[in-house]
């Protein structure tokens, strides 16, 4: 009899198992579990306060949670630091863009992919392999359309221009999961259709946790969507069923602005 040759099932990207964040008396991520394939595009939703950056931290490790499990690919991160789990391959950007102002956008990219490299011990004294560090660091420079300003000072740069780098250094870690707190926050129409071509175009072999007010950013780009509120999942679903979702309305405005901003107190049921 011949033996057949079985596959190993590709394990989730991400695996979050009861996770809890408490602050004192506050309970900002409650009992979350989510599993996202190889590849997703999940997007997290939710009012102010939600816990949606929380969860994001507690993800990349910034961090802990009080309960709960945290598996990257087959592997427990719950309790390995920060840049271990970025060199497992999560990368992040922030609510608030991290670039080094001081730095030239270049060396801002160079700087965030150096302890990813392959190749990164000695490489200073490596012509060559300083050479290769720059030539990626172009790669993704030219992804989010920065490649002819690399050599400006990130001082000057735009918001919108700042967003897109730190979107680089991000991928600079050559991430299997990328973590985005509210990309298109403060953006211009133009830079949000800019920023939808960019995460758009990214291989499938990164999966995306978009966390975003921008309804429409999250309509086209995501494929899921988990609704946080209270800290707590509202539902998680397809994308056009979880933002059909009467509870979720009632979280939201419910008139034609396309942007999930909280309603105000008056406003809510
Ligand atoms: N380090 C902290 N210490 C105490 N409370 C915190 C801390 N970080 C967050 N919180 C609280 O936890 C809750 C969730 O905050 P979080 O920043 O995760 O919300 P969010 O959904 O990202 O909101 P936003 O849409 O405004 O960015 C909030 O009530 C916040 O005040
Ligand atoms: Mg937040």
């Amino acid at each position: 009899m011949t033996s057949v040759p079985t596959v190993a099932p590709v394990p989730p990207v991400l695996d979050l198992t009861r996770l809890t964040r408490r602050y004192g008396s506050l309970t900002a991520v409650d009992d979350v579990s989510l599993r996202l394939p190889v590849g997703a595009r999940h997007a997290v939703i939710g009012p102010n306060g939600a816990g949606k950056t929380t969860l994001l931290n507690l993800i990349a490790g910034t961090d802990r949670p009080d309960h709960g499990t945290i598996v990257l690919s087959g592997t427990d991160v719950t309790r390995k630091a920060t840049a271990r789990r970025s060199r497992l391959g999560i990368a992040r950007s922030f609510q608030q863009p991290t670039v080094i102002p001081e730095l030239t956008v270049l060396d801002n990219v160079v700087l965030a992919g150096w302890p990813h490299h392959p190749k990164r011990r000695g490489a200073w004294r490596s012509p060559s392999r300083l050479r290769s560090h720059t030539e990626s660091a172009f790669r993704h420079l030219t992804t989010v359309g920065l490649a002819d300003i690399a050599h400006r000072t990130a001082s000057t740069l735009s918001h919108g221009q700042r967003r897109m780098l730190d979107l680089a250094a991000a991928l600079a870690g050559e991430p299997r999961l990328l973590l985005l707190d509210e990309p298109a926050a403060g953006l211009t129409d133009g830079d949000i259709g800019r920023l939808l071509g960019i995460l758009g175009g990214l291989p499938a072999s990164v999966a995306i946790i978009l966390v975003e007010h921008h309804v429409e950013v999250v309509a086209q780009l995501a494929s899921t969507v988990t609704v946080l509120a209270a800290g707590r999942v509202l539902v998680t679903g397809p994308t056009q069923e979880a933002l059909a979702h009467p509870e979720v309305r009632d979280v939201y405005h419910t008139g034609t602005k396309a942007d999930m901003s909280p309603a105000p107190a008056d406003q809510r049921g």
